[in-house]
């Protein structure tokens, strides 16, 4: 059976690639970001997961206002990114998995998740950035992925209860996947951060650790939130807080607390990330 490892939370804010080109990472206003990232590199190293299901929202690359799924699945067996604007080099392509990916679109639609299944995808910075931080150097990823698209640019946006329930379906298709695989669920994007309209620059730092906290062992509160509450509390871009919250979702075993980092400001982002192991429970346990 597939053993979920488990989660990688990131922010991703496009900066991040022209520092990565750049070799900034020792560089005063960037290193307090990139020393999140060895812990979360060496604890991936010992996991050793194969595949990485990425929960991320598609910034415009792939899909546009005109056409804009809640949720969107990859089946692809290649994931290229191109460039969008933000002056960072593209990177390499990623490797899919549509073994898996077919078992999740399966898994999701019998539990009445309707998904949009995706035979050719591109992967914007919200899933490249956080790939190059956790596997650096440029080569070529050695985990395959699953992206995951969610909606967090047009309204309405899914509820966070509703991108939770994504996840633990997720999870659930993942624990039930009759694969020899190690499998690691990435979220990115967030934390709290507004890039437009009168609040621009917002960023609430006790909300943004009192969500990094819940994260471990009370997701269920993150997952009450309603998405103007997140915009409230969080700003207009800090929905991509439902990204983290899906990927805790994808968690079915006791979760703790491996590494974390908060750092403001990266841009307009207060950045953070979250390093949760996945320890699978007996069956008893789980349907307690
Ligand atoms: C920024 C943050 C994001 O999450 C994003 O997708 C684009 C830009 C920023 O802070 O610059
Ligand atoms: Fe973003």
């Amino acid at each position: 059976m597939a053993t979920v490892v488990g989660a990688v939370t990131s922010s991703h804010v496009p900066a991040i690639g022209r520092a990565i080109a750049k070799n900034l990472q020792q560089d005063p206003y960037w290193k307090p970001f990139f020393d999140g990232y060895p812990p979360a590199q060496a604890w991936l190293a010992q996991a050793k997961p194969d595949v990485a299901v990425i929960f991320y929202n598609d910034h415009g690359l792939n899909f546009f206002l005109d056409k804009l799924p809640t949720f969107a699945v990859g089946a692809a067996p290649e994931y290229r990114n191109a460039d969008e604007g933000w002056g960072i080099p593209t990177v390499q392509p990623f490797t899919g998995d549509p073994a898996l990916s077919w078992h999740l679109i399966e898994s999701l639609v019998a539990d009445e998740f309707d998904i949009t299944m995706c035979q050719e995808m591109l992967v914007d910075h919200a899933a490249t950035l956080p790939m190059a931080l956790l596997w650096p150097g440029g080569g070529k990823c050695p985990v395959c992925i699953v992206p995951i698209a969610m909606n967090h640019v047009q309204h309405p946006l899914p509820s966070p209860k509703r991108c939770f329930r994504l996840g633990q379906a997720v999870g659930r298709a993942l624990d039930a996947w009759n694969a020899d695989a190690r499998v690691v669920v990435i979220g990115t994007g967030g934390l709290s951060h507004q890039l437009d309209g009168k609040r621009a620059g917002f960023i609430n730092k006790p909300f943004d650790l009192m969500c990094m906290d819940a994260m471990v062992d009370n997701p269920e509160k993150l997952a009450r939130y309603s998405t103007l509450d997140i915009i409230r509390e969080a700003g207009a871009q800090g929905t991509e807080l439902m990204a983290w919250i899906a990927a805790r979702g994808a968690l079915t075993g006791r979760v703790t607390r491996i590494h974390s980092n908060y750092h403001v400001p990266i841009s307009n982002t207060a950045t953070g990330m979250m390093v949760l192991q996945n320890d699978a429970q007996p069956i008893q346990a789980r349907a307690a």
